[in-house]
């Protein structure tokens, strides 16, 4: 979502902000702004649009300061425009927020009917009258905040500088995080990691509710209550410039290159190689005894948490639900005692995904956060935690997250089946070693790139594309065609094949491209009558398979890609490399912003 900073020491931080919503731009574009202190007096510059705009602006028009914060944003509440930007101020008082304030309505009216104007169409603007207000009545900077907090609702993080006060930044969290970064007699506020590493590695994240008072020479943190409290200091174990795109002309080329070494990383982490067998780290509960699991995520990680459906009931013989995070959250849903609920997160910060996680809490269910952020809030607050080791994931649109979701599931799948003995000593030696085999084959696929390339050409001039494939080729299906939609902007469909019938064949024409996921496992006959039907319809099948699938059906399709043979068990994780590549070359042709596509931000802490 939006991305702040803050910084308080001994530089200029004009340019250390910026540099630091750099690393944070992948959270938001729509505008960029930071504000500093200059003898007590507050100092602003705000543009719209992405952060190279701010730069220039900065460039022409440079402020001092030795204490500032940033913001760049996602927009929630009013036009991505300049006047909307943050940070938003008044004369005493400046900050920058992410979340969403609920109430900001009704203390909008109760600020106005006071005497206070107004100028943007922010939820923020009411949190700066609110402190404001509480300072013209002689209040501290601190008691300012605490009064603020206590008329708050909703999610956010803030951090606000006050006219007359240099070197002090006031930080707080509820429900979006924040991170206190320790420097040498310079103190740091970050959305996350990403935006201090190069600042600093010792990392303090704030728990819910917490407020922090920086100056450059201390972190005075307070809890819910006031009261003073100590978090721990960890040593953040992000240390790669995120920034660096290395030969690749986009993060999300890169990322998708990334996949057979983070997919090996990630592997190495739950896999003896002596024994050639799952080894999970210890987690809080019995495997063997989980009565049923249900599987919660958004977007891209809901489409990995739907291929587990699928593995966990054929391998380890487990009941599986699989919720939308934003719909599971307010359903009410009934979880069955020694119930399993894993979450699954790139970011680990979701907003509906960390609510849907409290919700299982209160249910007393198991927890598992399967997060590629360490640090992240489903990792603190779940039960137990298995790690993607994917790396920062700087591209919006998902690609190696979710491969290595892919991965640590079907590790958890096979664990499971072992522990509850569905699955013998031969089928799990079987999935073992088609597990090990995965890295090995995604390279060979990110070898018909140039193929891929070619295809996109046609995929590209279509206004509407279809993605079909049955049992775990159906998700890939549905993130095949997720891919396409949020980078090229082109309307695109995942469809279970068997479903095709039942309505949205009406759709097909020639120039509606289809692209069919057709492993050569049990299900392949039935894809294949599918695709039949598309093609007497005059539909323009690009056929993914491998080289069984391609000799008996490939001369019927307009085009083919030839996958590796593998156990159709791993299938699913290399097919999505060439939806993957298909989207990307796509948008390349089509012009768009592949990195930073229209209207998205890499992280939704709202809801
Ligand atoms: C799509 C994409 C999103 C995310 C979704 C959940 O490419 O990236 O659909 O998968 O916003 O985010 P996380 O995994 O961080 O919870």
């Amino acid at each position: 979502m939006c991305g702040i900073i803050g910084i308080t020491g001994r530089h200029t931080v004009a340019p250390l902000l910026i540099d630091g919503l750099r690393r944070l731009e992948y959270r938001g574009y729509d505008s960029a702004g930071i504000a500093t202190l200059v003898n007590g007096e507050i100092q602003r510059r705000r543009a719209e649009g992405k952060l190279i705009n701010l730069d220039t602006l900065v460039e022409k028009r440079p402020i001092d300061g030795l204490v500032g914060i940033g913001h760049t944003r996602w927009a929630t509440h009013g036009r991505p425009n300049e006047i909307n930007a943050h940070p938003h101020a008044d004369k005493n008082v400046v900050l920058v927020h992410n979340g969403i304030i609920e109430n900001f309505q009704e203390l909008r009216q109760e600020l106005t009917d006071k005497g206070h104007h107004f100028e943007t169409d922010t939820d923020t603007e009411a949190i700066v009258h609110l402190v404001s207000s509480f300072l013209t009545k002689g209040n501290s900077p601190q008691d300012s905040v605490s009064l603020t907090l206590s008329r708050l609702e909703g999610a956010f993080s803030l951090a606000i500088l006050f006219a007359g006060y240099d070197g002090l930044i006031i930080g707080a969290r509820r429900g979006s995080p924040l991170a206190v970064g320790y420097g040498e007699c310079e103190m740091y506020l970050g959305s996350d990691a990403i935006a201090l590493a190069p600042l600093t590695q010792n990392i303090c994240y704030l728990e819910e509710g917490d407020w922090v008072e920086l100056l450059p020479e201390s972190a005075v943190i307070h809890d819910n209550n006031g009261t003073i409290v100590n978090r721990p200091i960890c040593q953040s174990s992000v240390s790669e410039d995120p920034n660096n795109k290395g030969n690749f002309e986009h993060f999300m080329l890169k990322e998708i290159y990334e996949q057979p070494t983070v997919i090996g990383d990630t592997l190495n982490t739950l896999f003896n190689p002596w024994k050639r067998t799952v080894t999970l780290p210890e987690l809080t509960f019995n495997l063997g005894k989980i009565s049923r699991i249900t599987i919660i995520a958004c977007g891209t990680s809901f489409h990995a948490g739907l291929v587990a459906k699928y593995w966990f009931e054929k391998v380890s013989d487990v009941p599986v639900e699989c919720d939308l995070a934003s719909e599971f959250r307010y359903r009410e849903a009934r979880m069955p005692k020694d119930g399993l609920a894993i979450f699954v997160s790139q970011s680990g910060e979701t907003a509906d995904t960390l609510a849907a996680l409290r919700y299982a809490k209160s249910k007393k269910q198991h927890t598992l956060a399967l997060v590629n952020v360490a640090e992240s809030s489903m990792a603190r607050e779940a039960d137990s935690v298995l790690l993607t080791l994917a790396g920062p994931e700087i591209g919006v649109a998902s690609t190696k997250a979710f491969t290595t979701q892919l991965t640590v599931l079907a590790c958890l799948v096979v664990a499971t089946g072992i522990t509850k003995r569905s699955i013998n000593n031969k089928q799990a030696a079987s999935y073992c070693r088609s597990l090990i085999e995965i890295p090995a084959r995604v390279n060979d696929v990110l070898s018909h790139d140039q193929k891929i390339s070619d295809l996109a050409r046609e995929v590209a001039v279509a206004k509407d594309v279809l993605y079909l494939g049955r049992g775990t080729g159906f998700p890939i299906a549905l993130e095949g065609a997720l891919k396409l939609k949020e980078i090229s902007y082109i309307h695109a469909e995942g469809y279970a094949a068997g479903e095709m019938k039942h309505g949205p064949i009406a759709l097909i024409e020639d120039n509606v491209p289809v692209i069919v996921i057709a492993p050569s496992d049990e299900l392949f006959e039935k894809t294949a009558s599918n695709m039949q039907e598309v093609i007497a319809r005059g539909g323009r099948v690009i056929f993914l398979s491998d080289k069984d699938g391609i000799k008996k059906l490939g001369r019927m399709a307009a085009a083919t890609i030839e996958v590796p043979t593998v156990d159709s068990f791993v299938a699913p994780i290399l097919y999505t490399i060439p939806v993957q590549l298909l989207a990307y070359h796509t948008a390349l042709i089509k012009g768009s912003d592949v990195d930073q596509p229209r209207n998205l931000a890499k992280s939704v802490t709202v809801e």
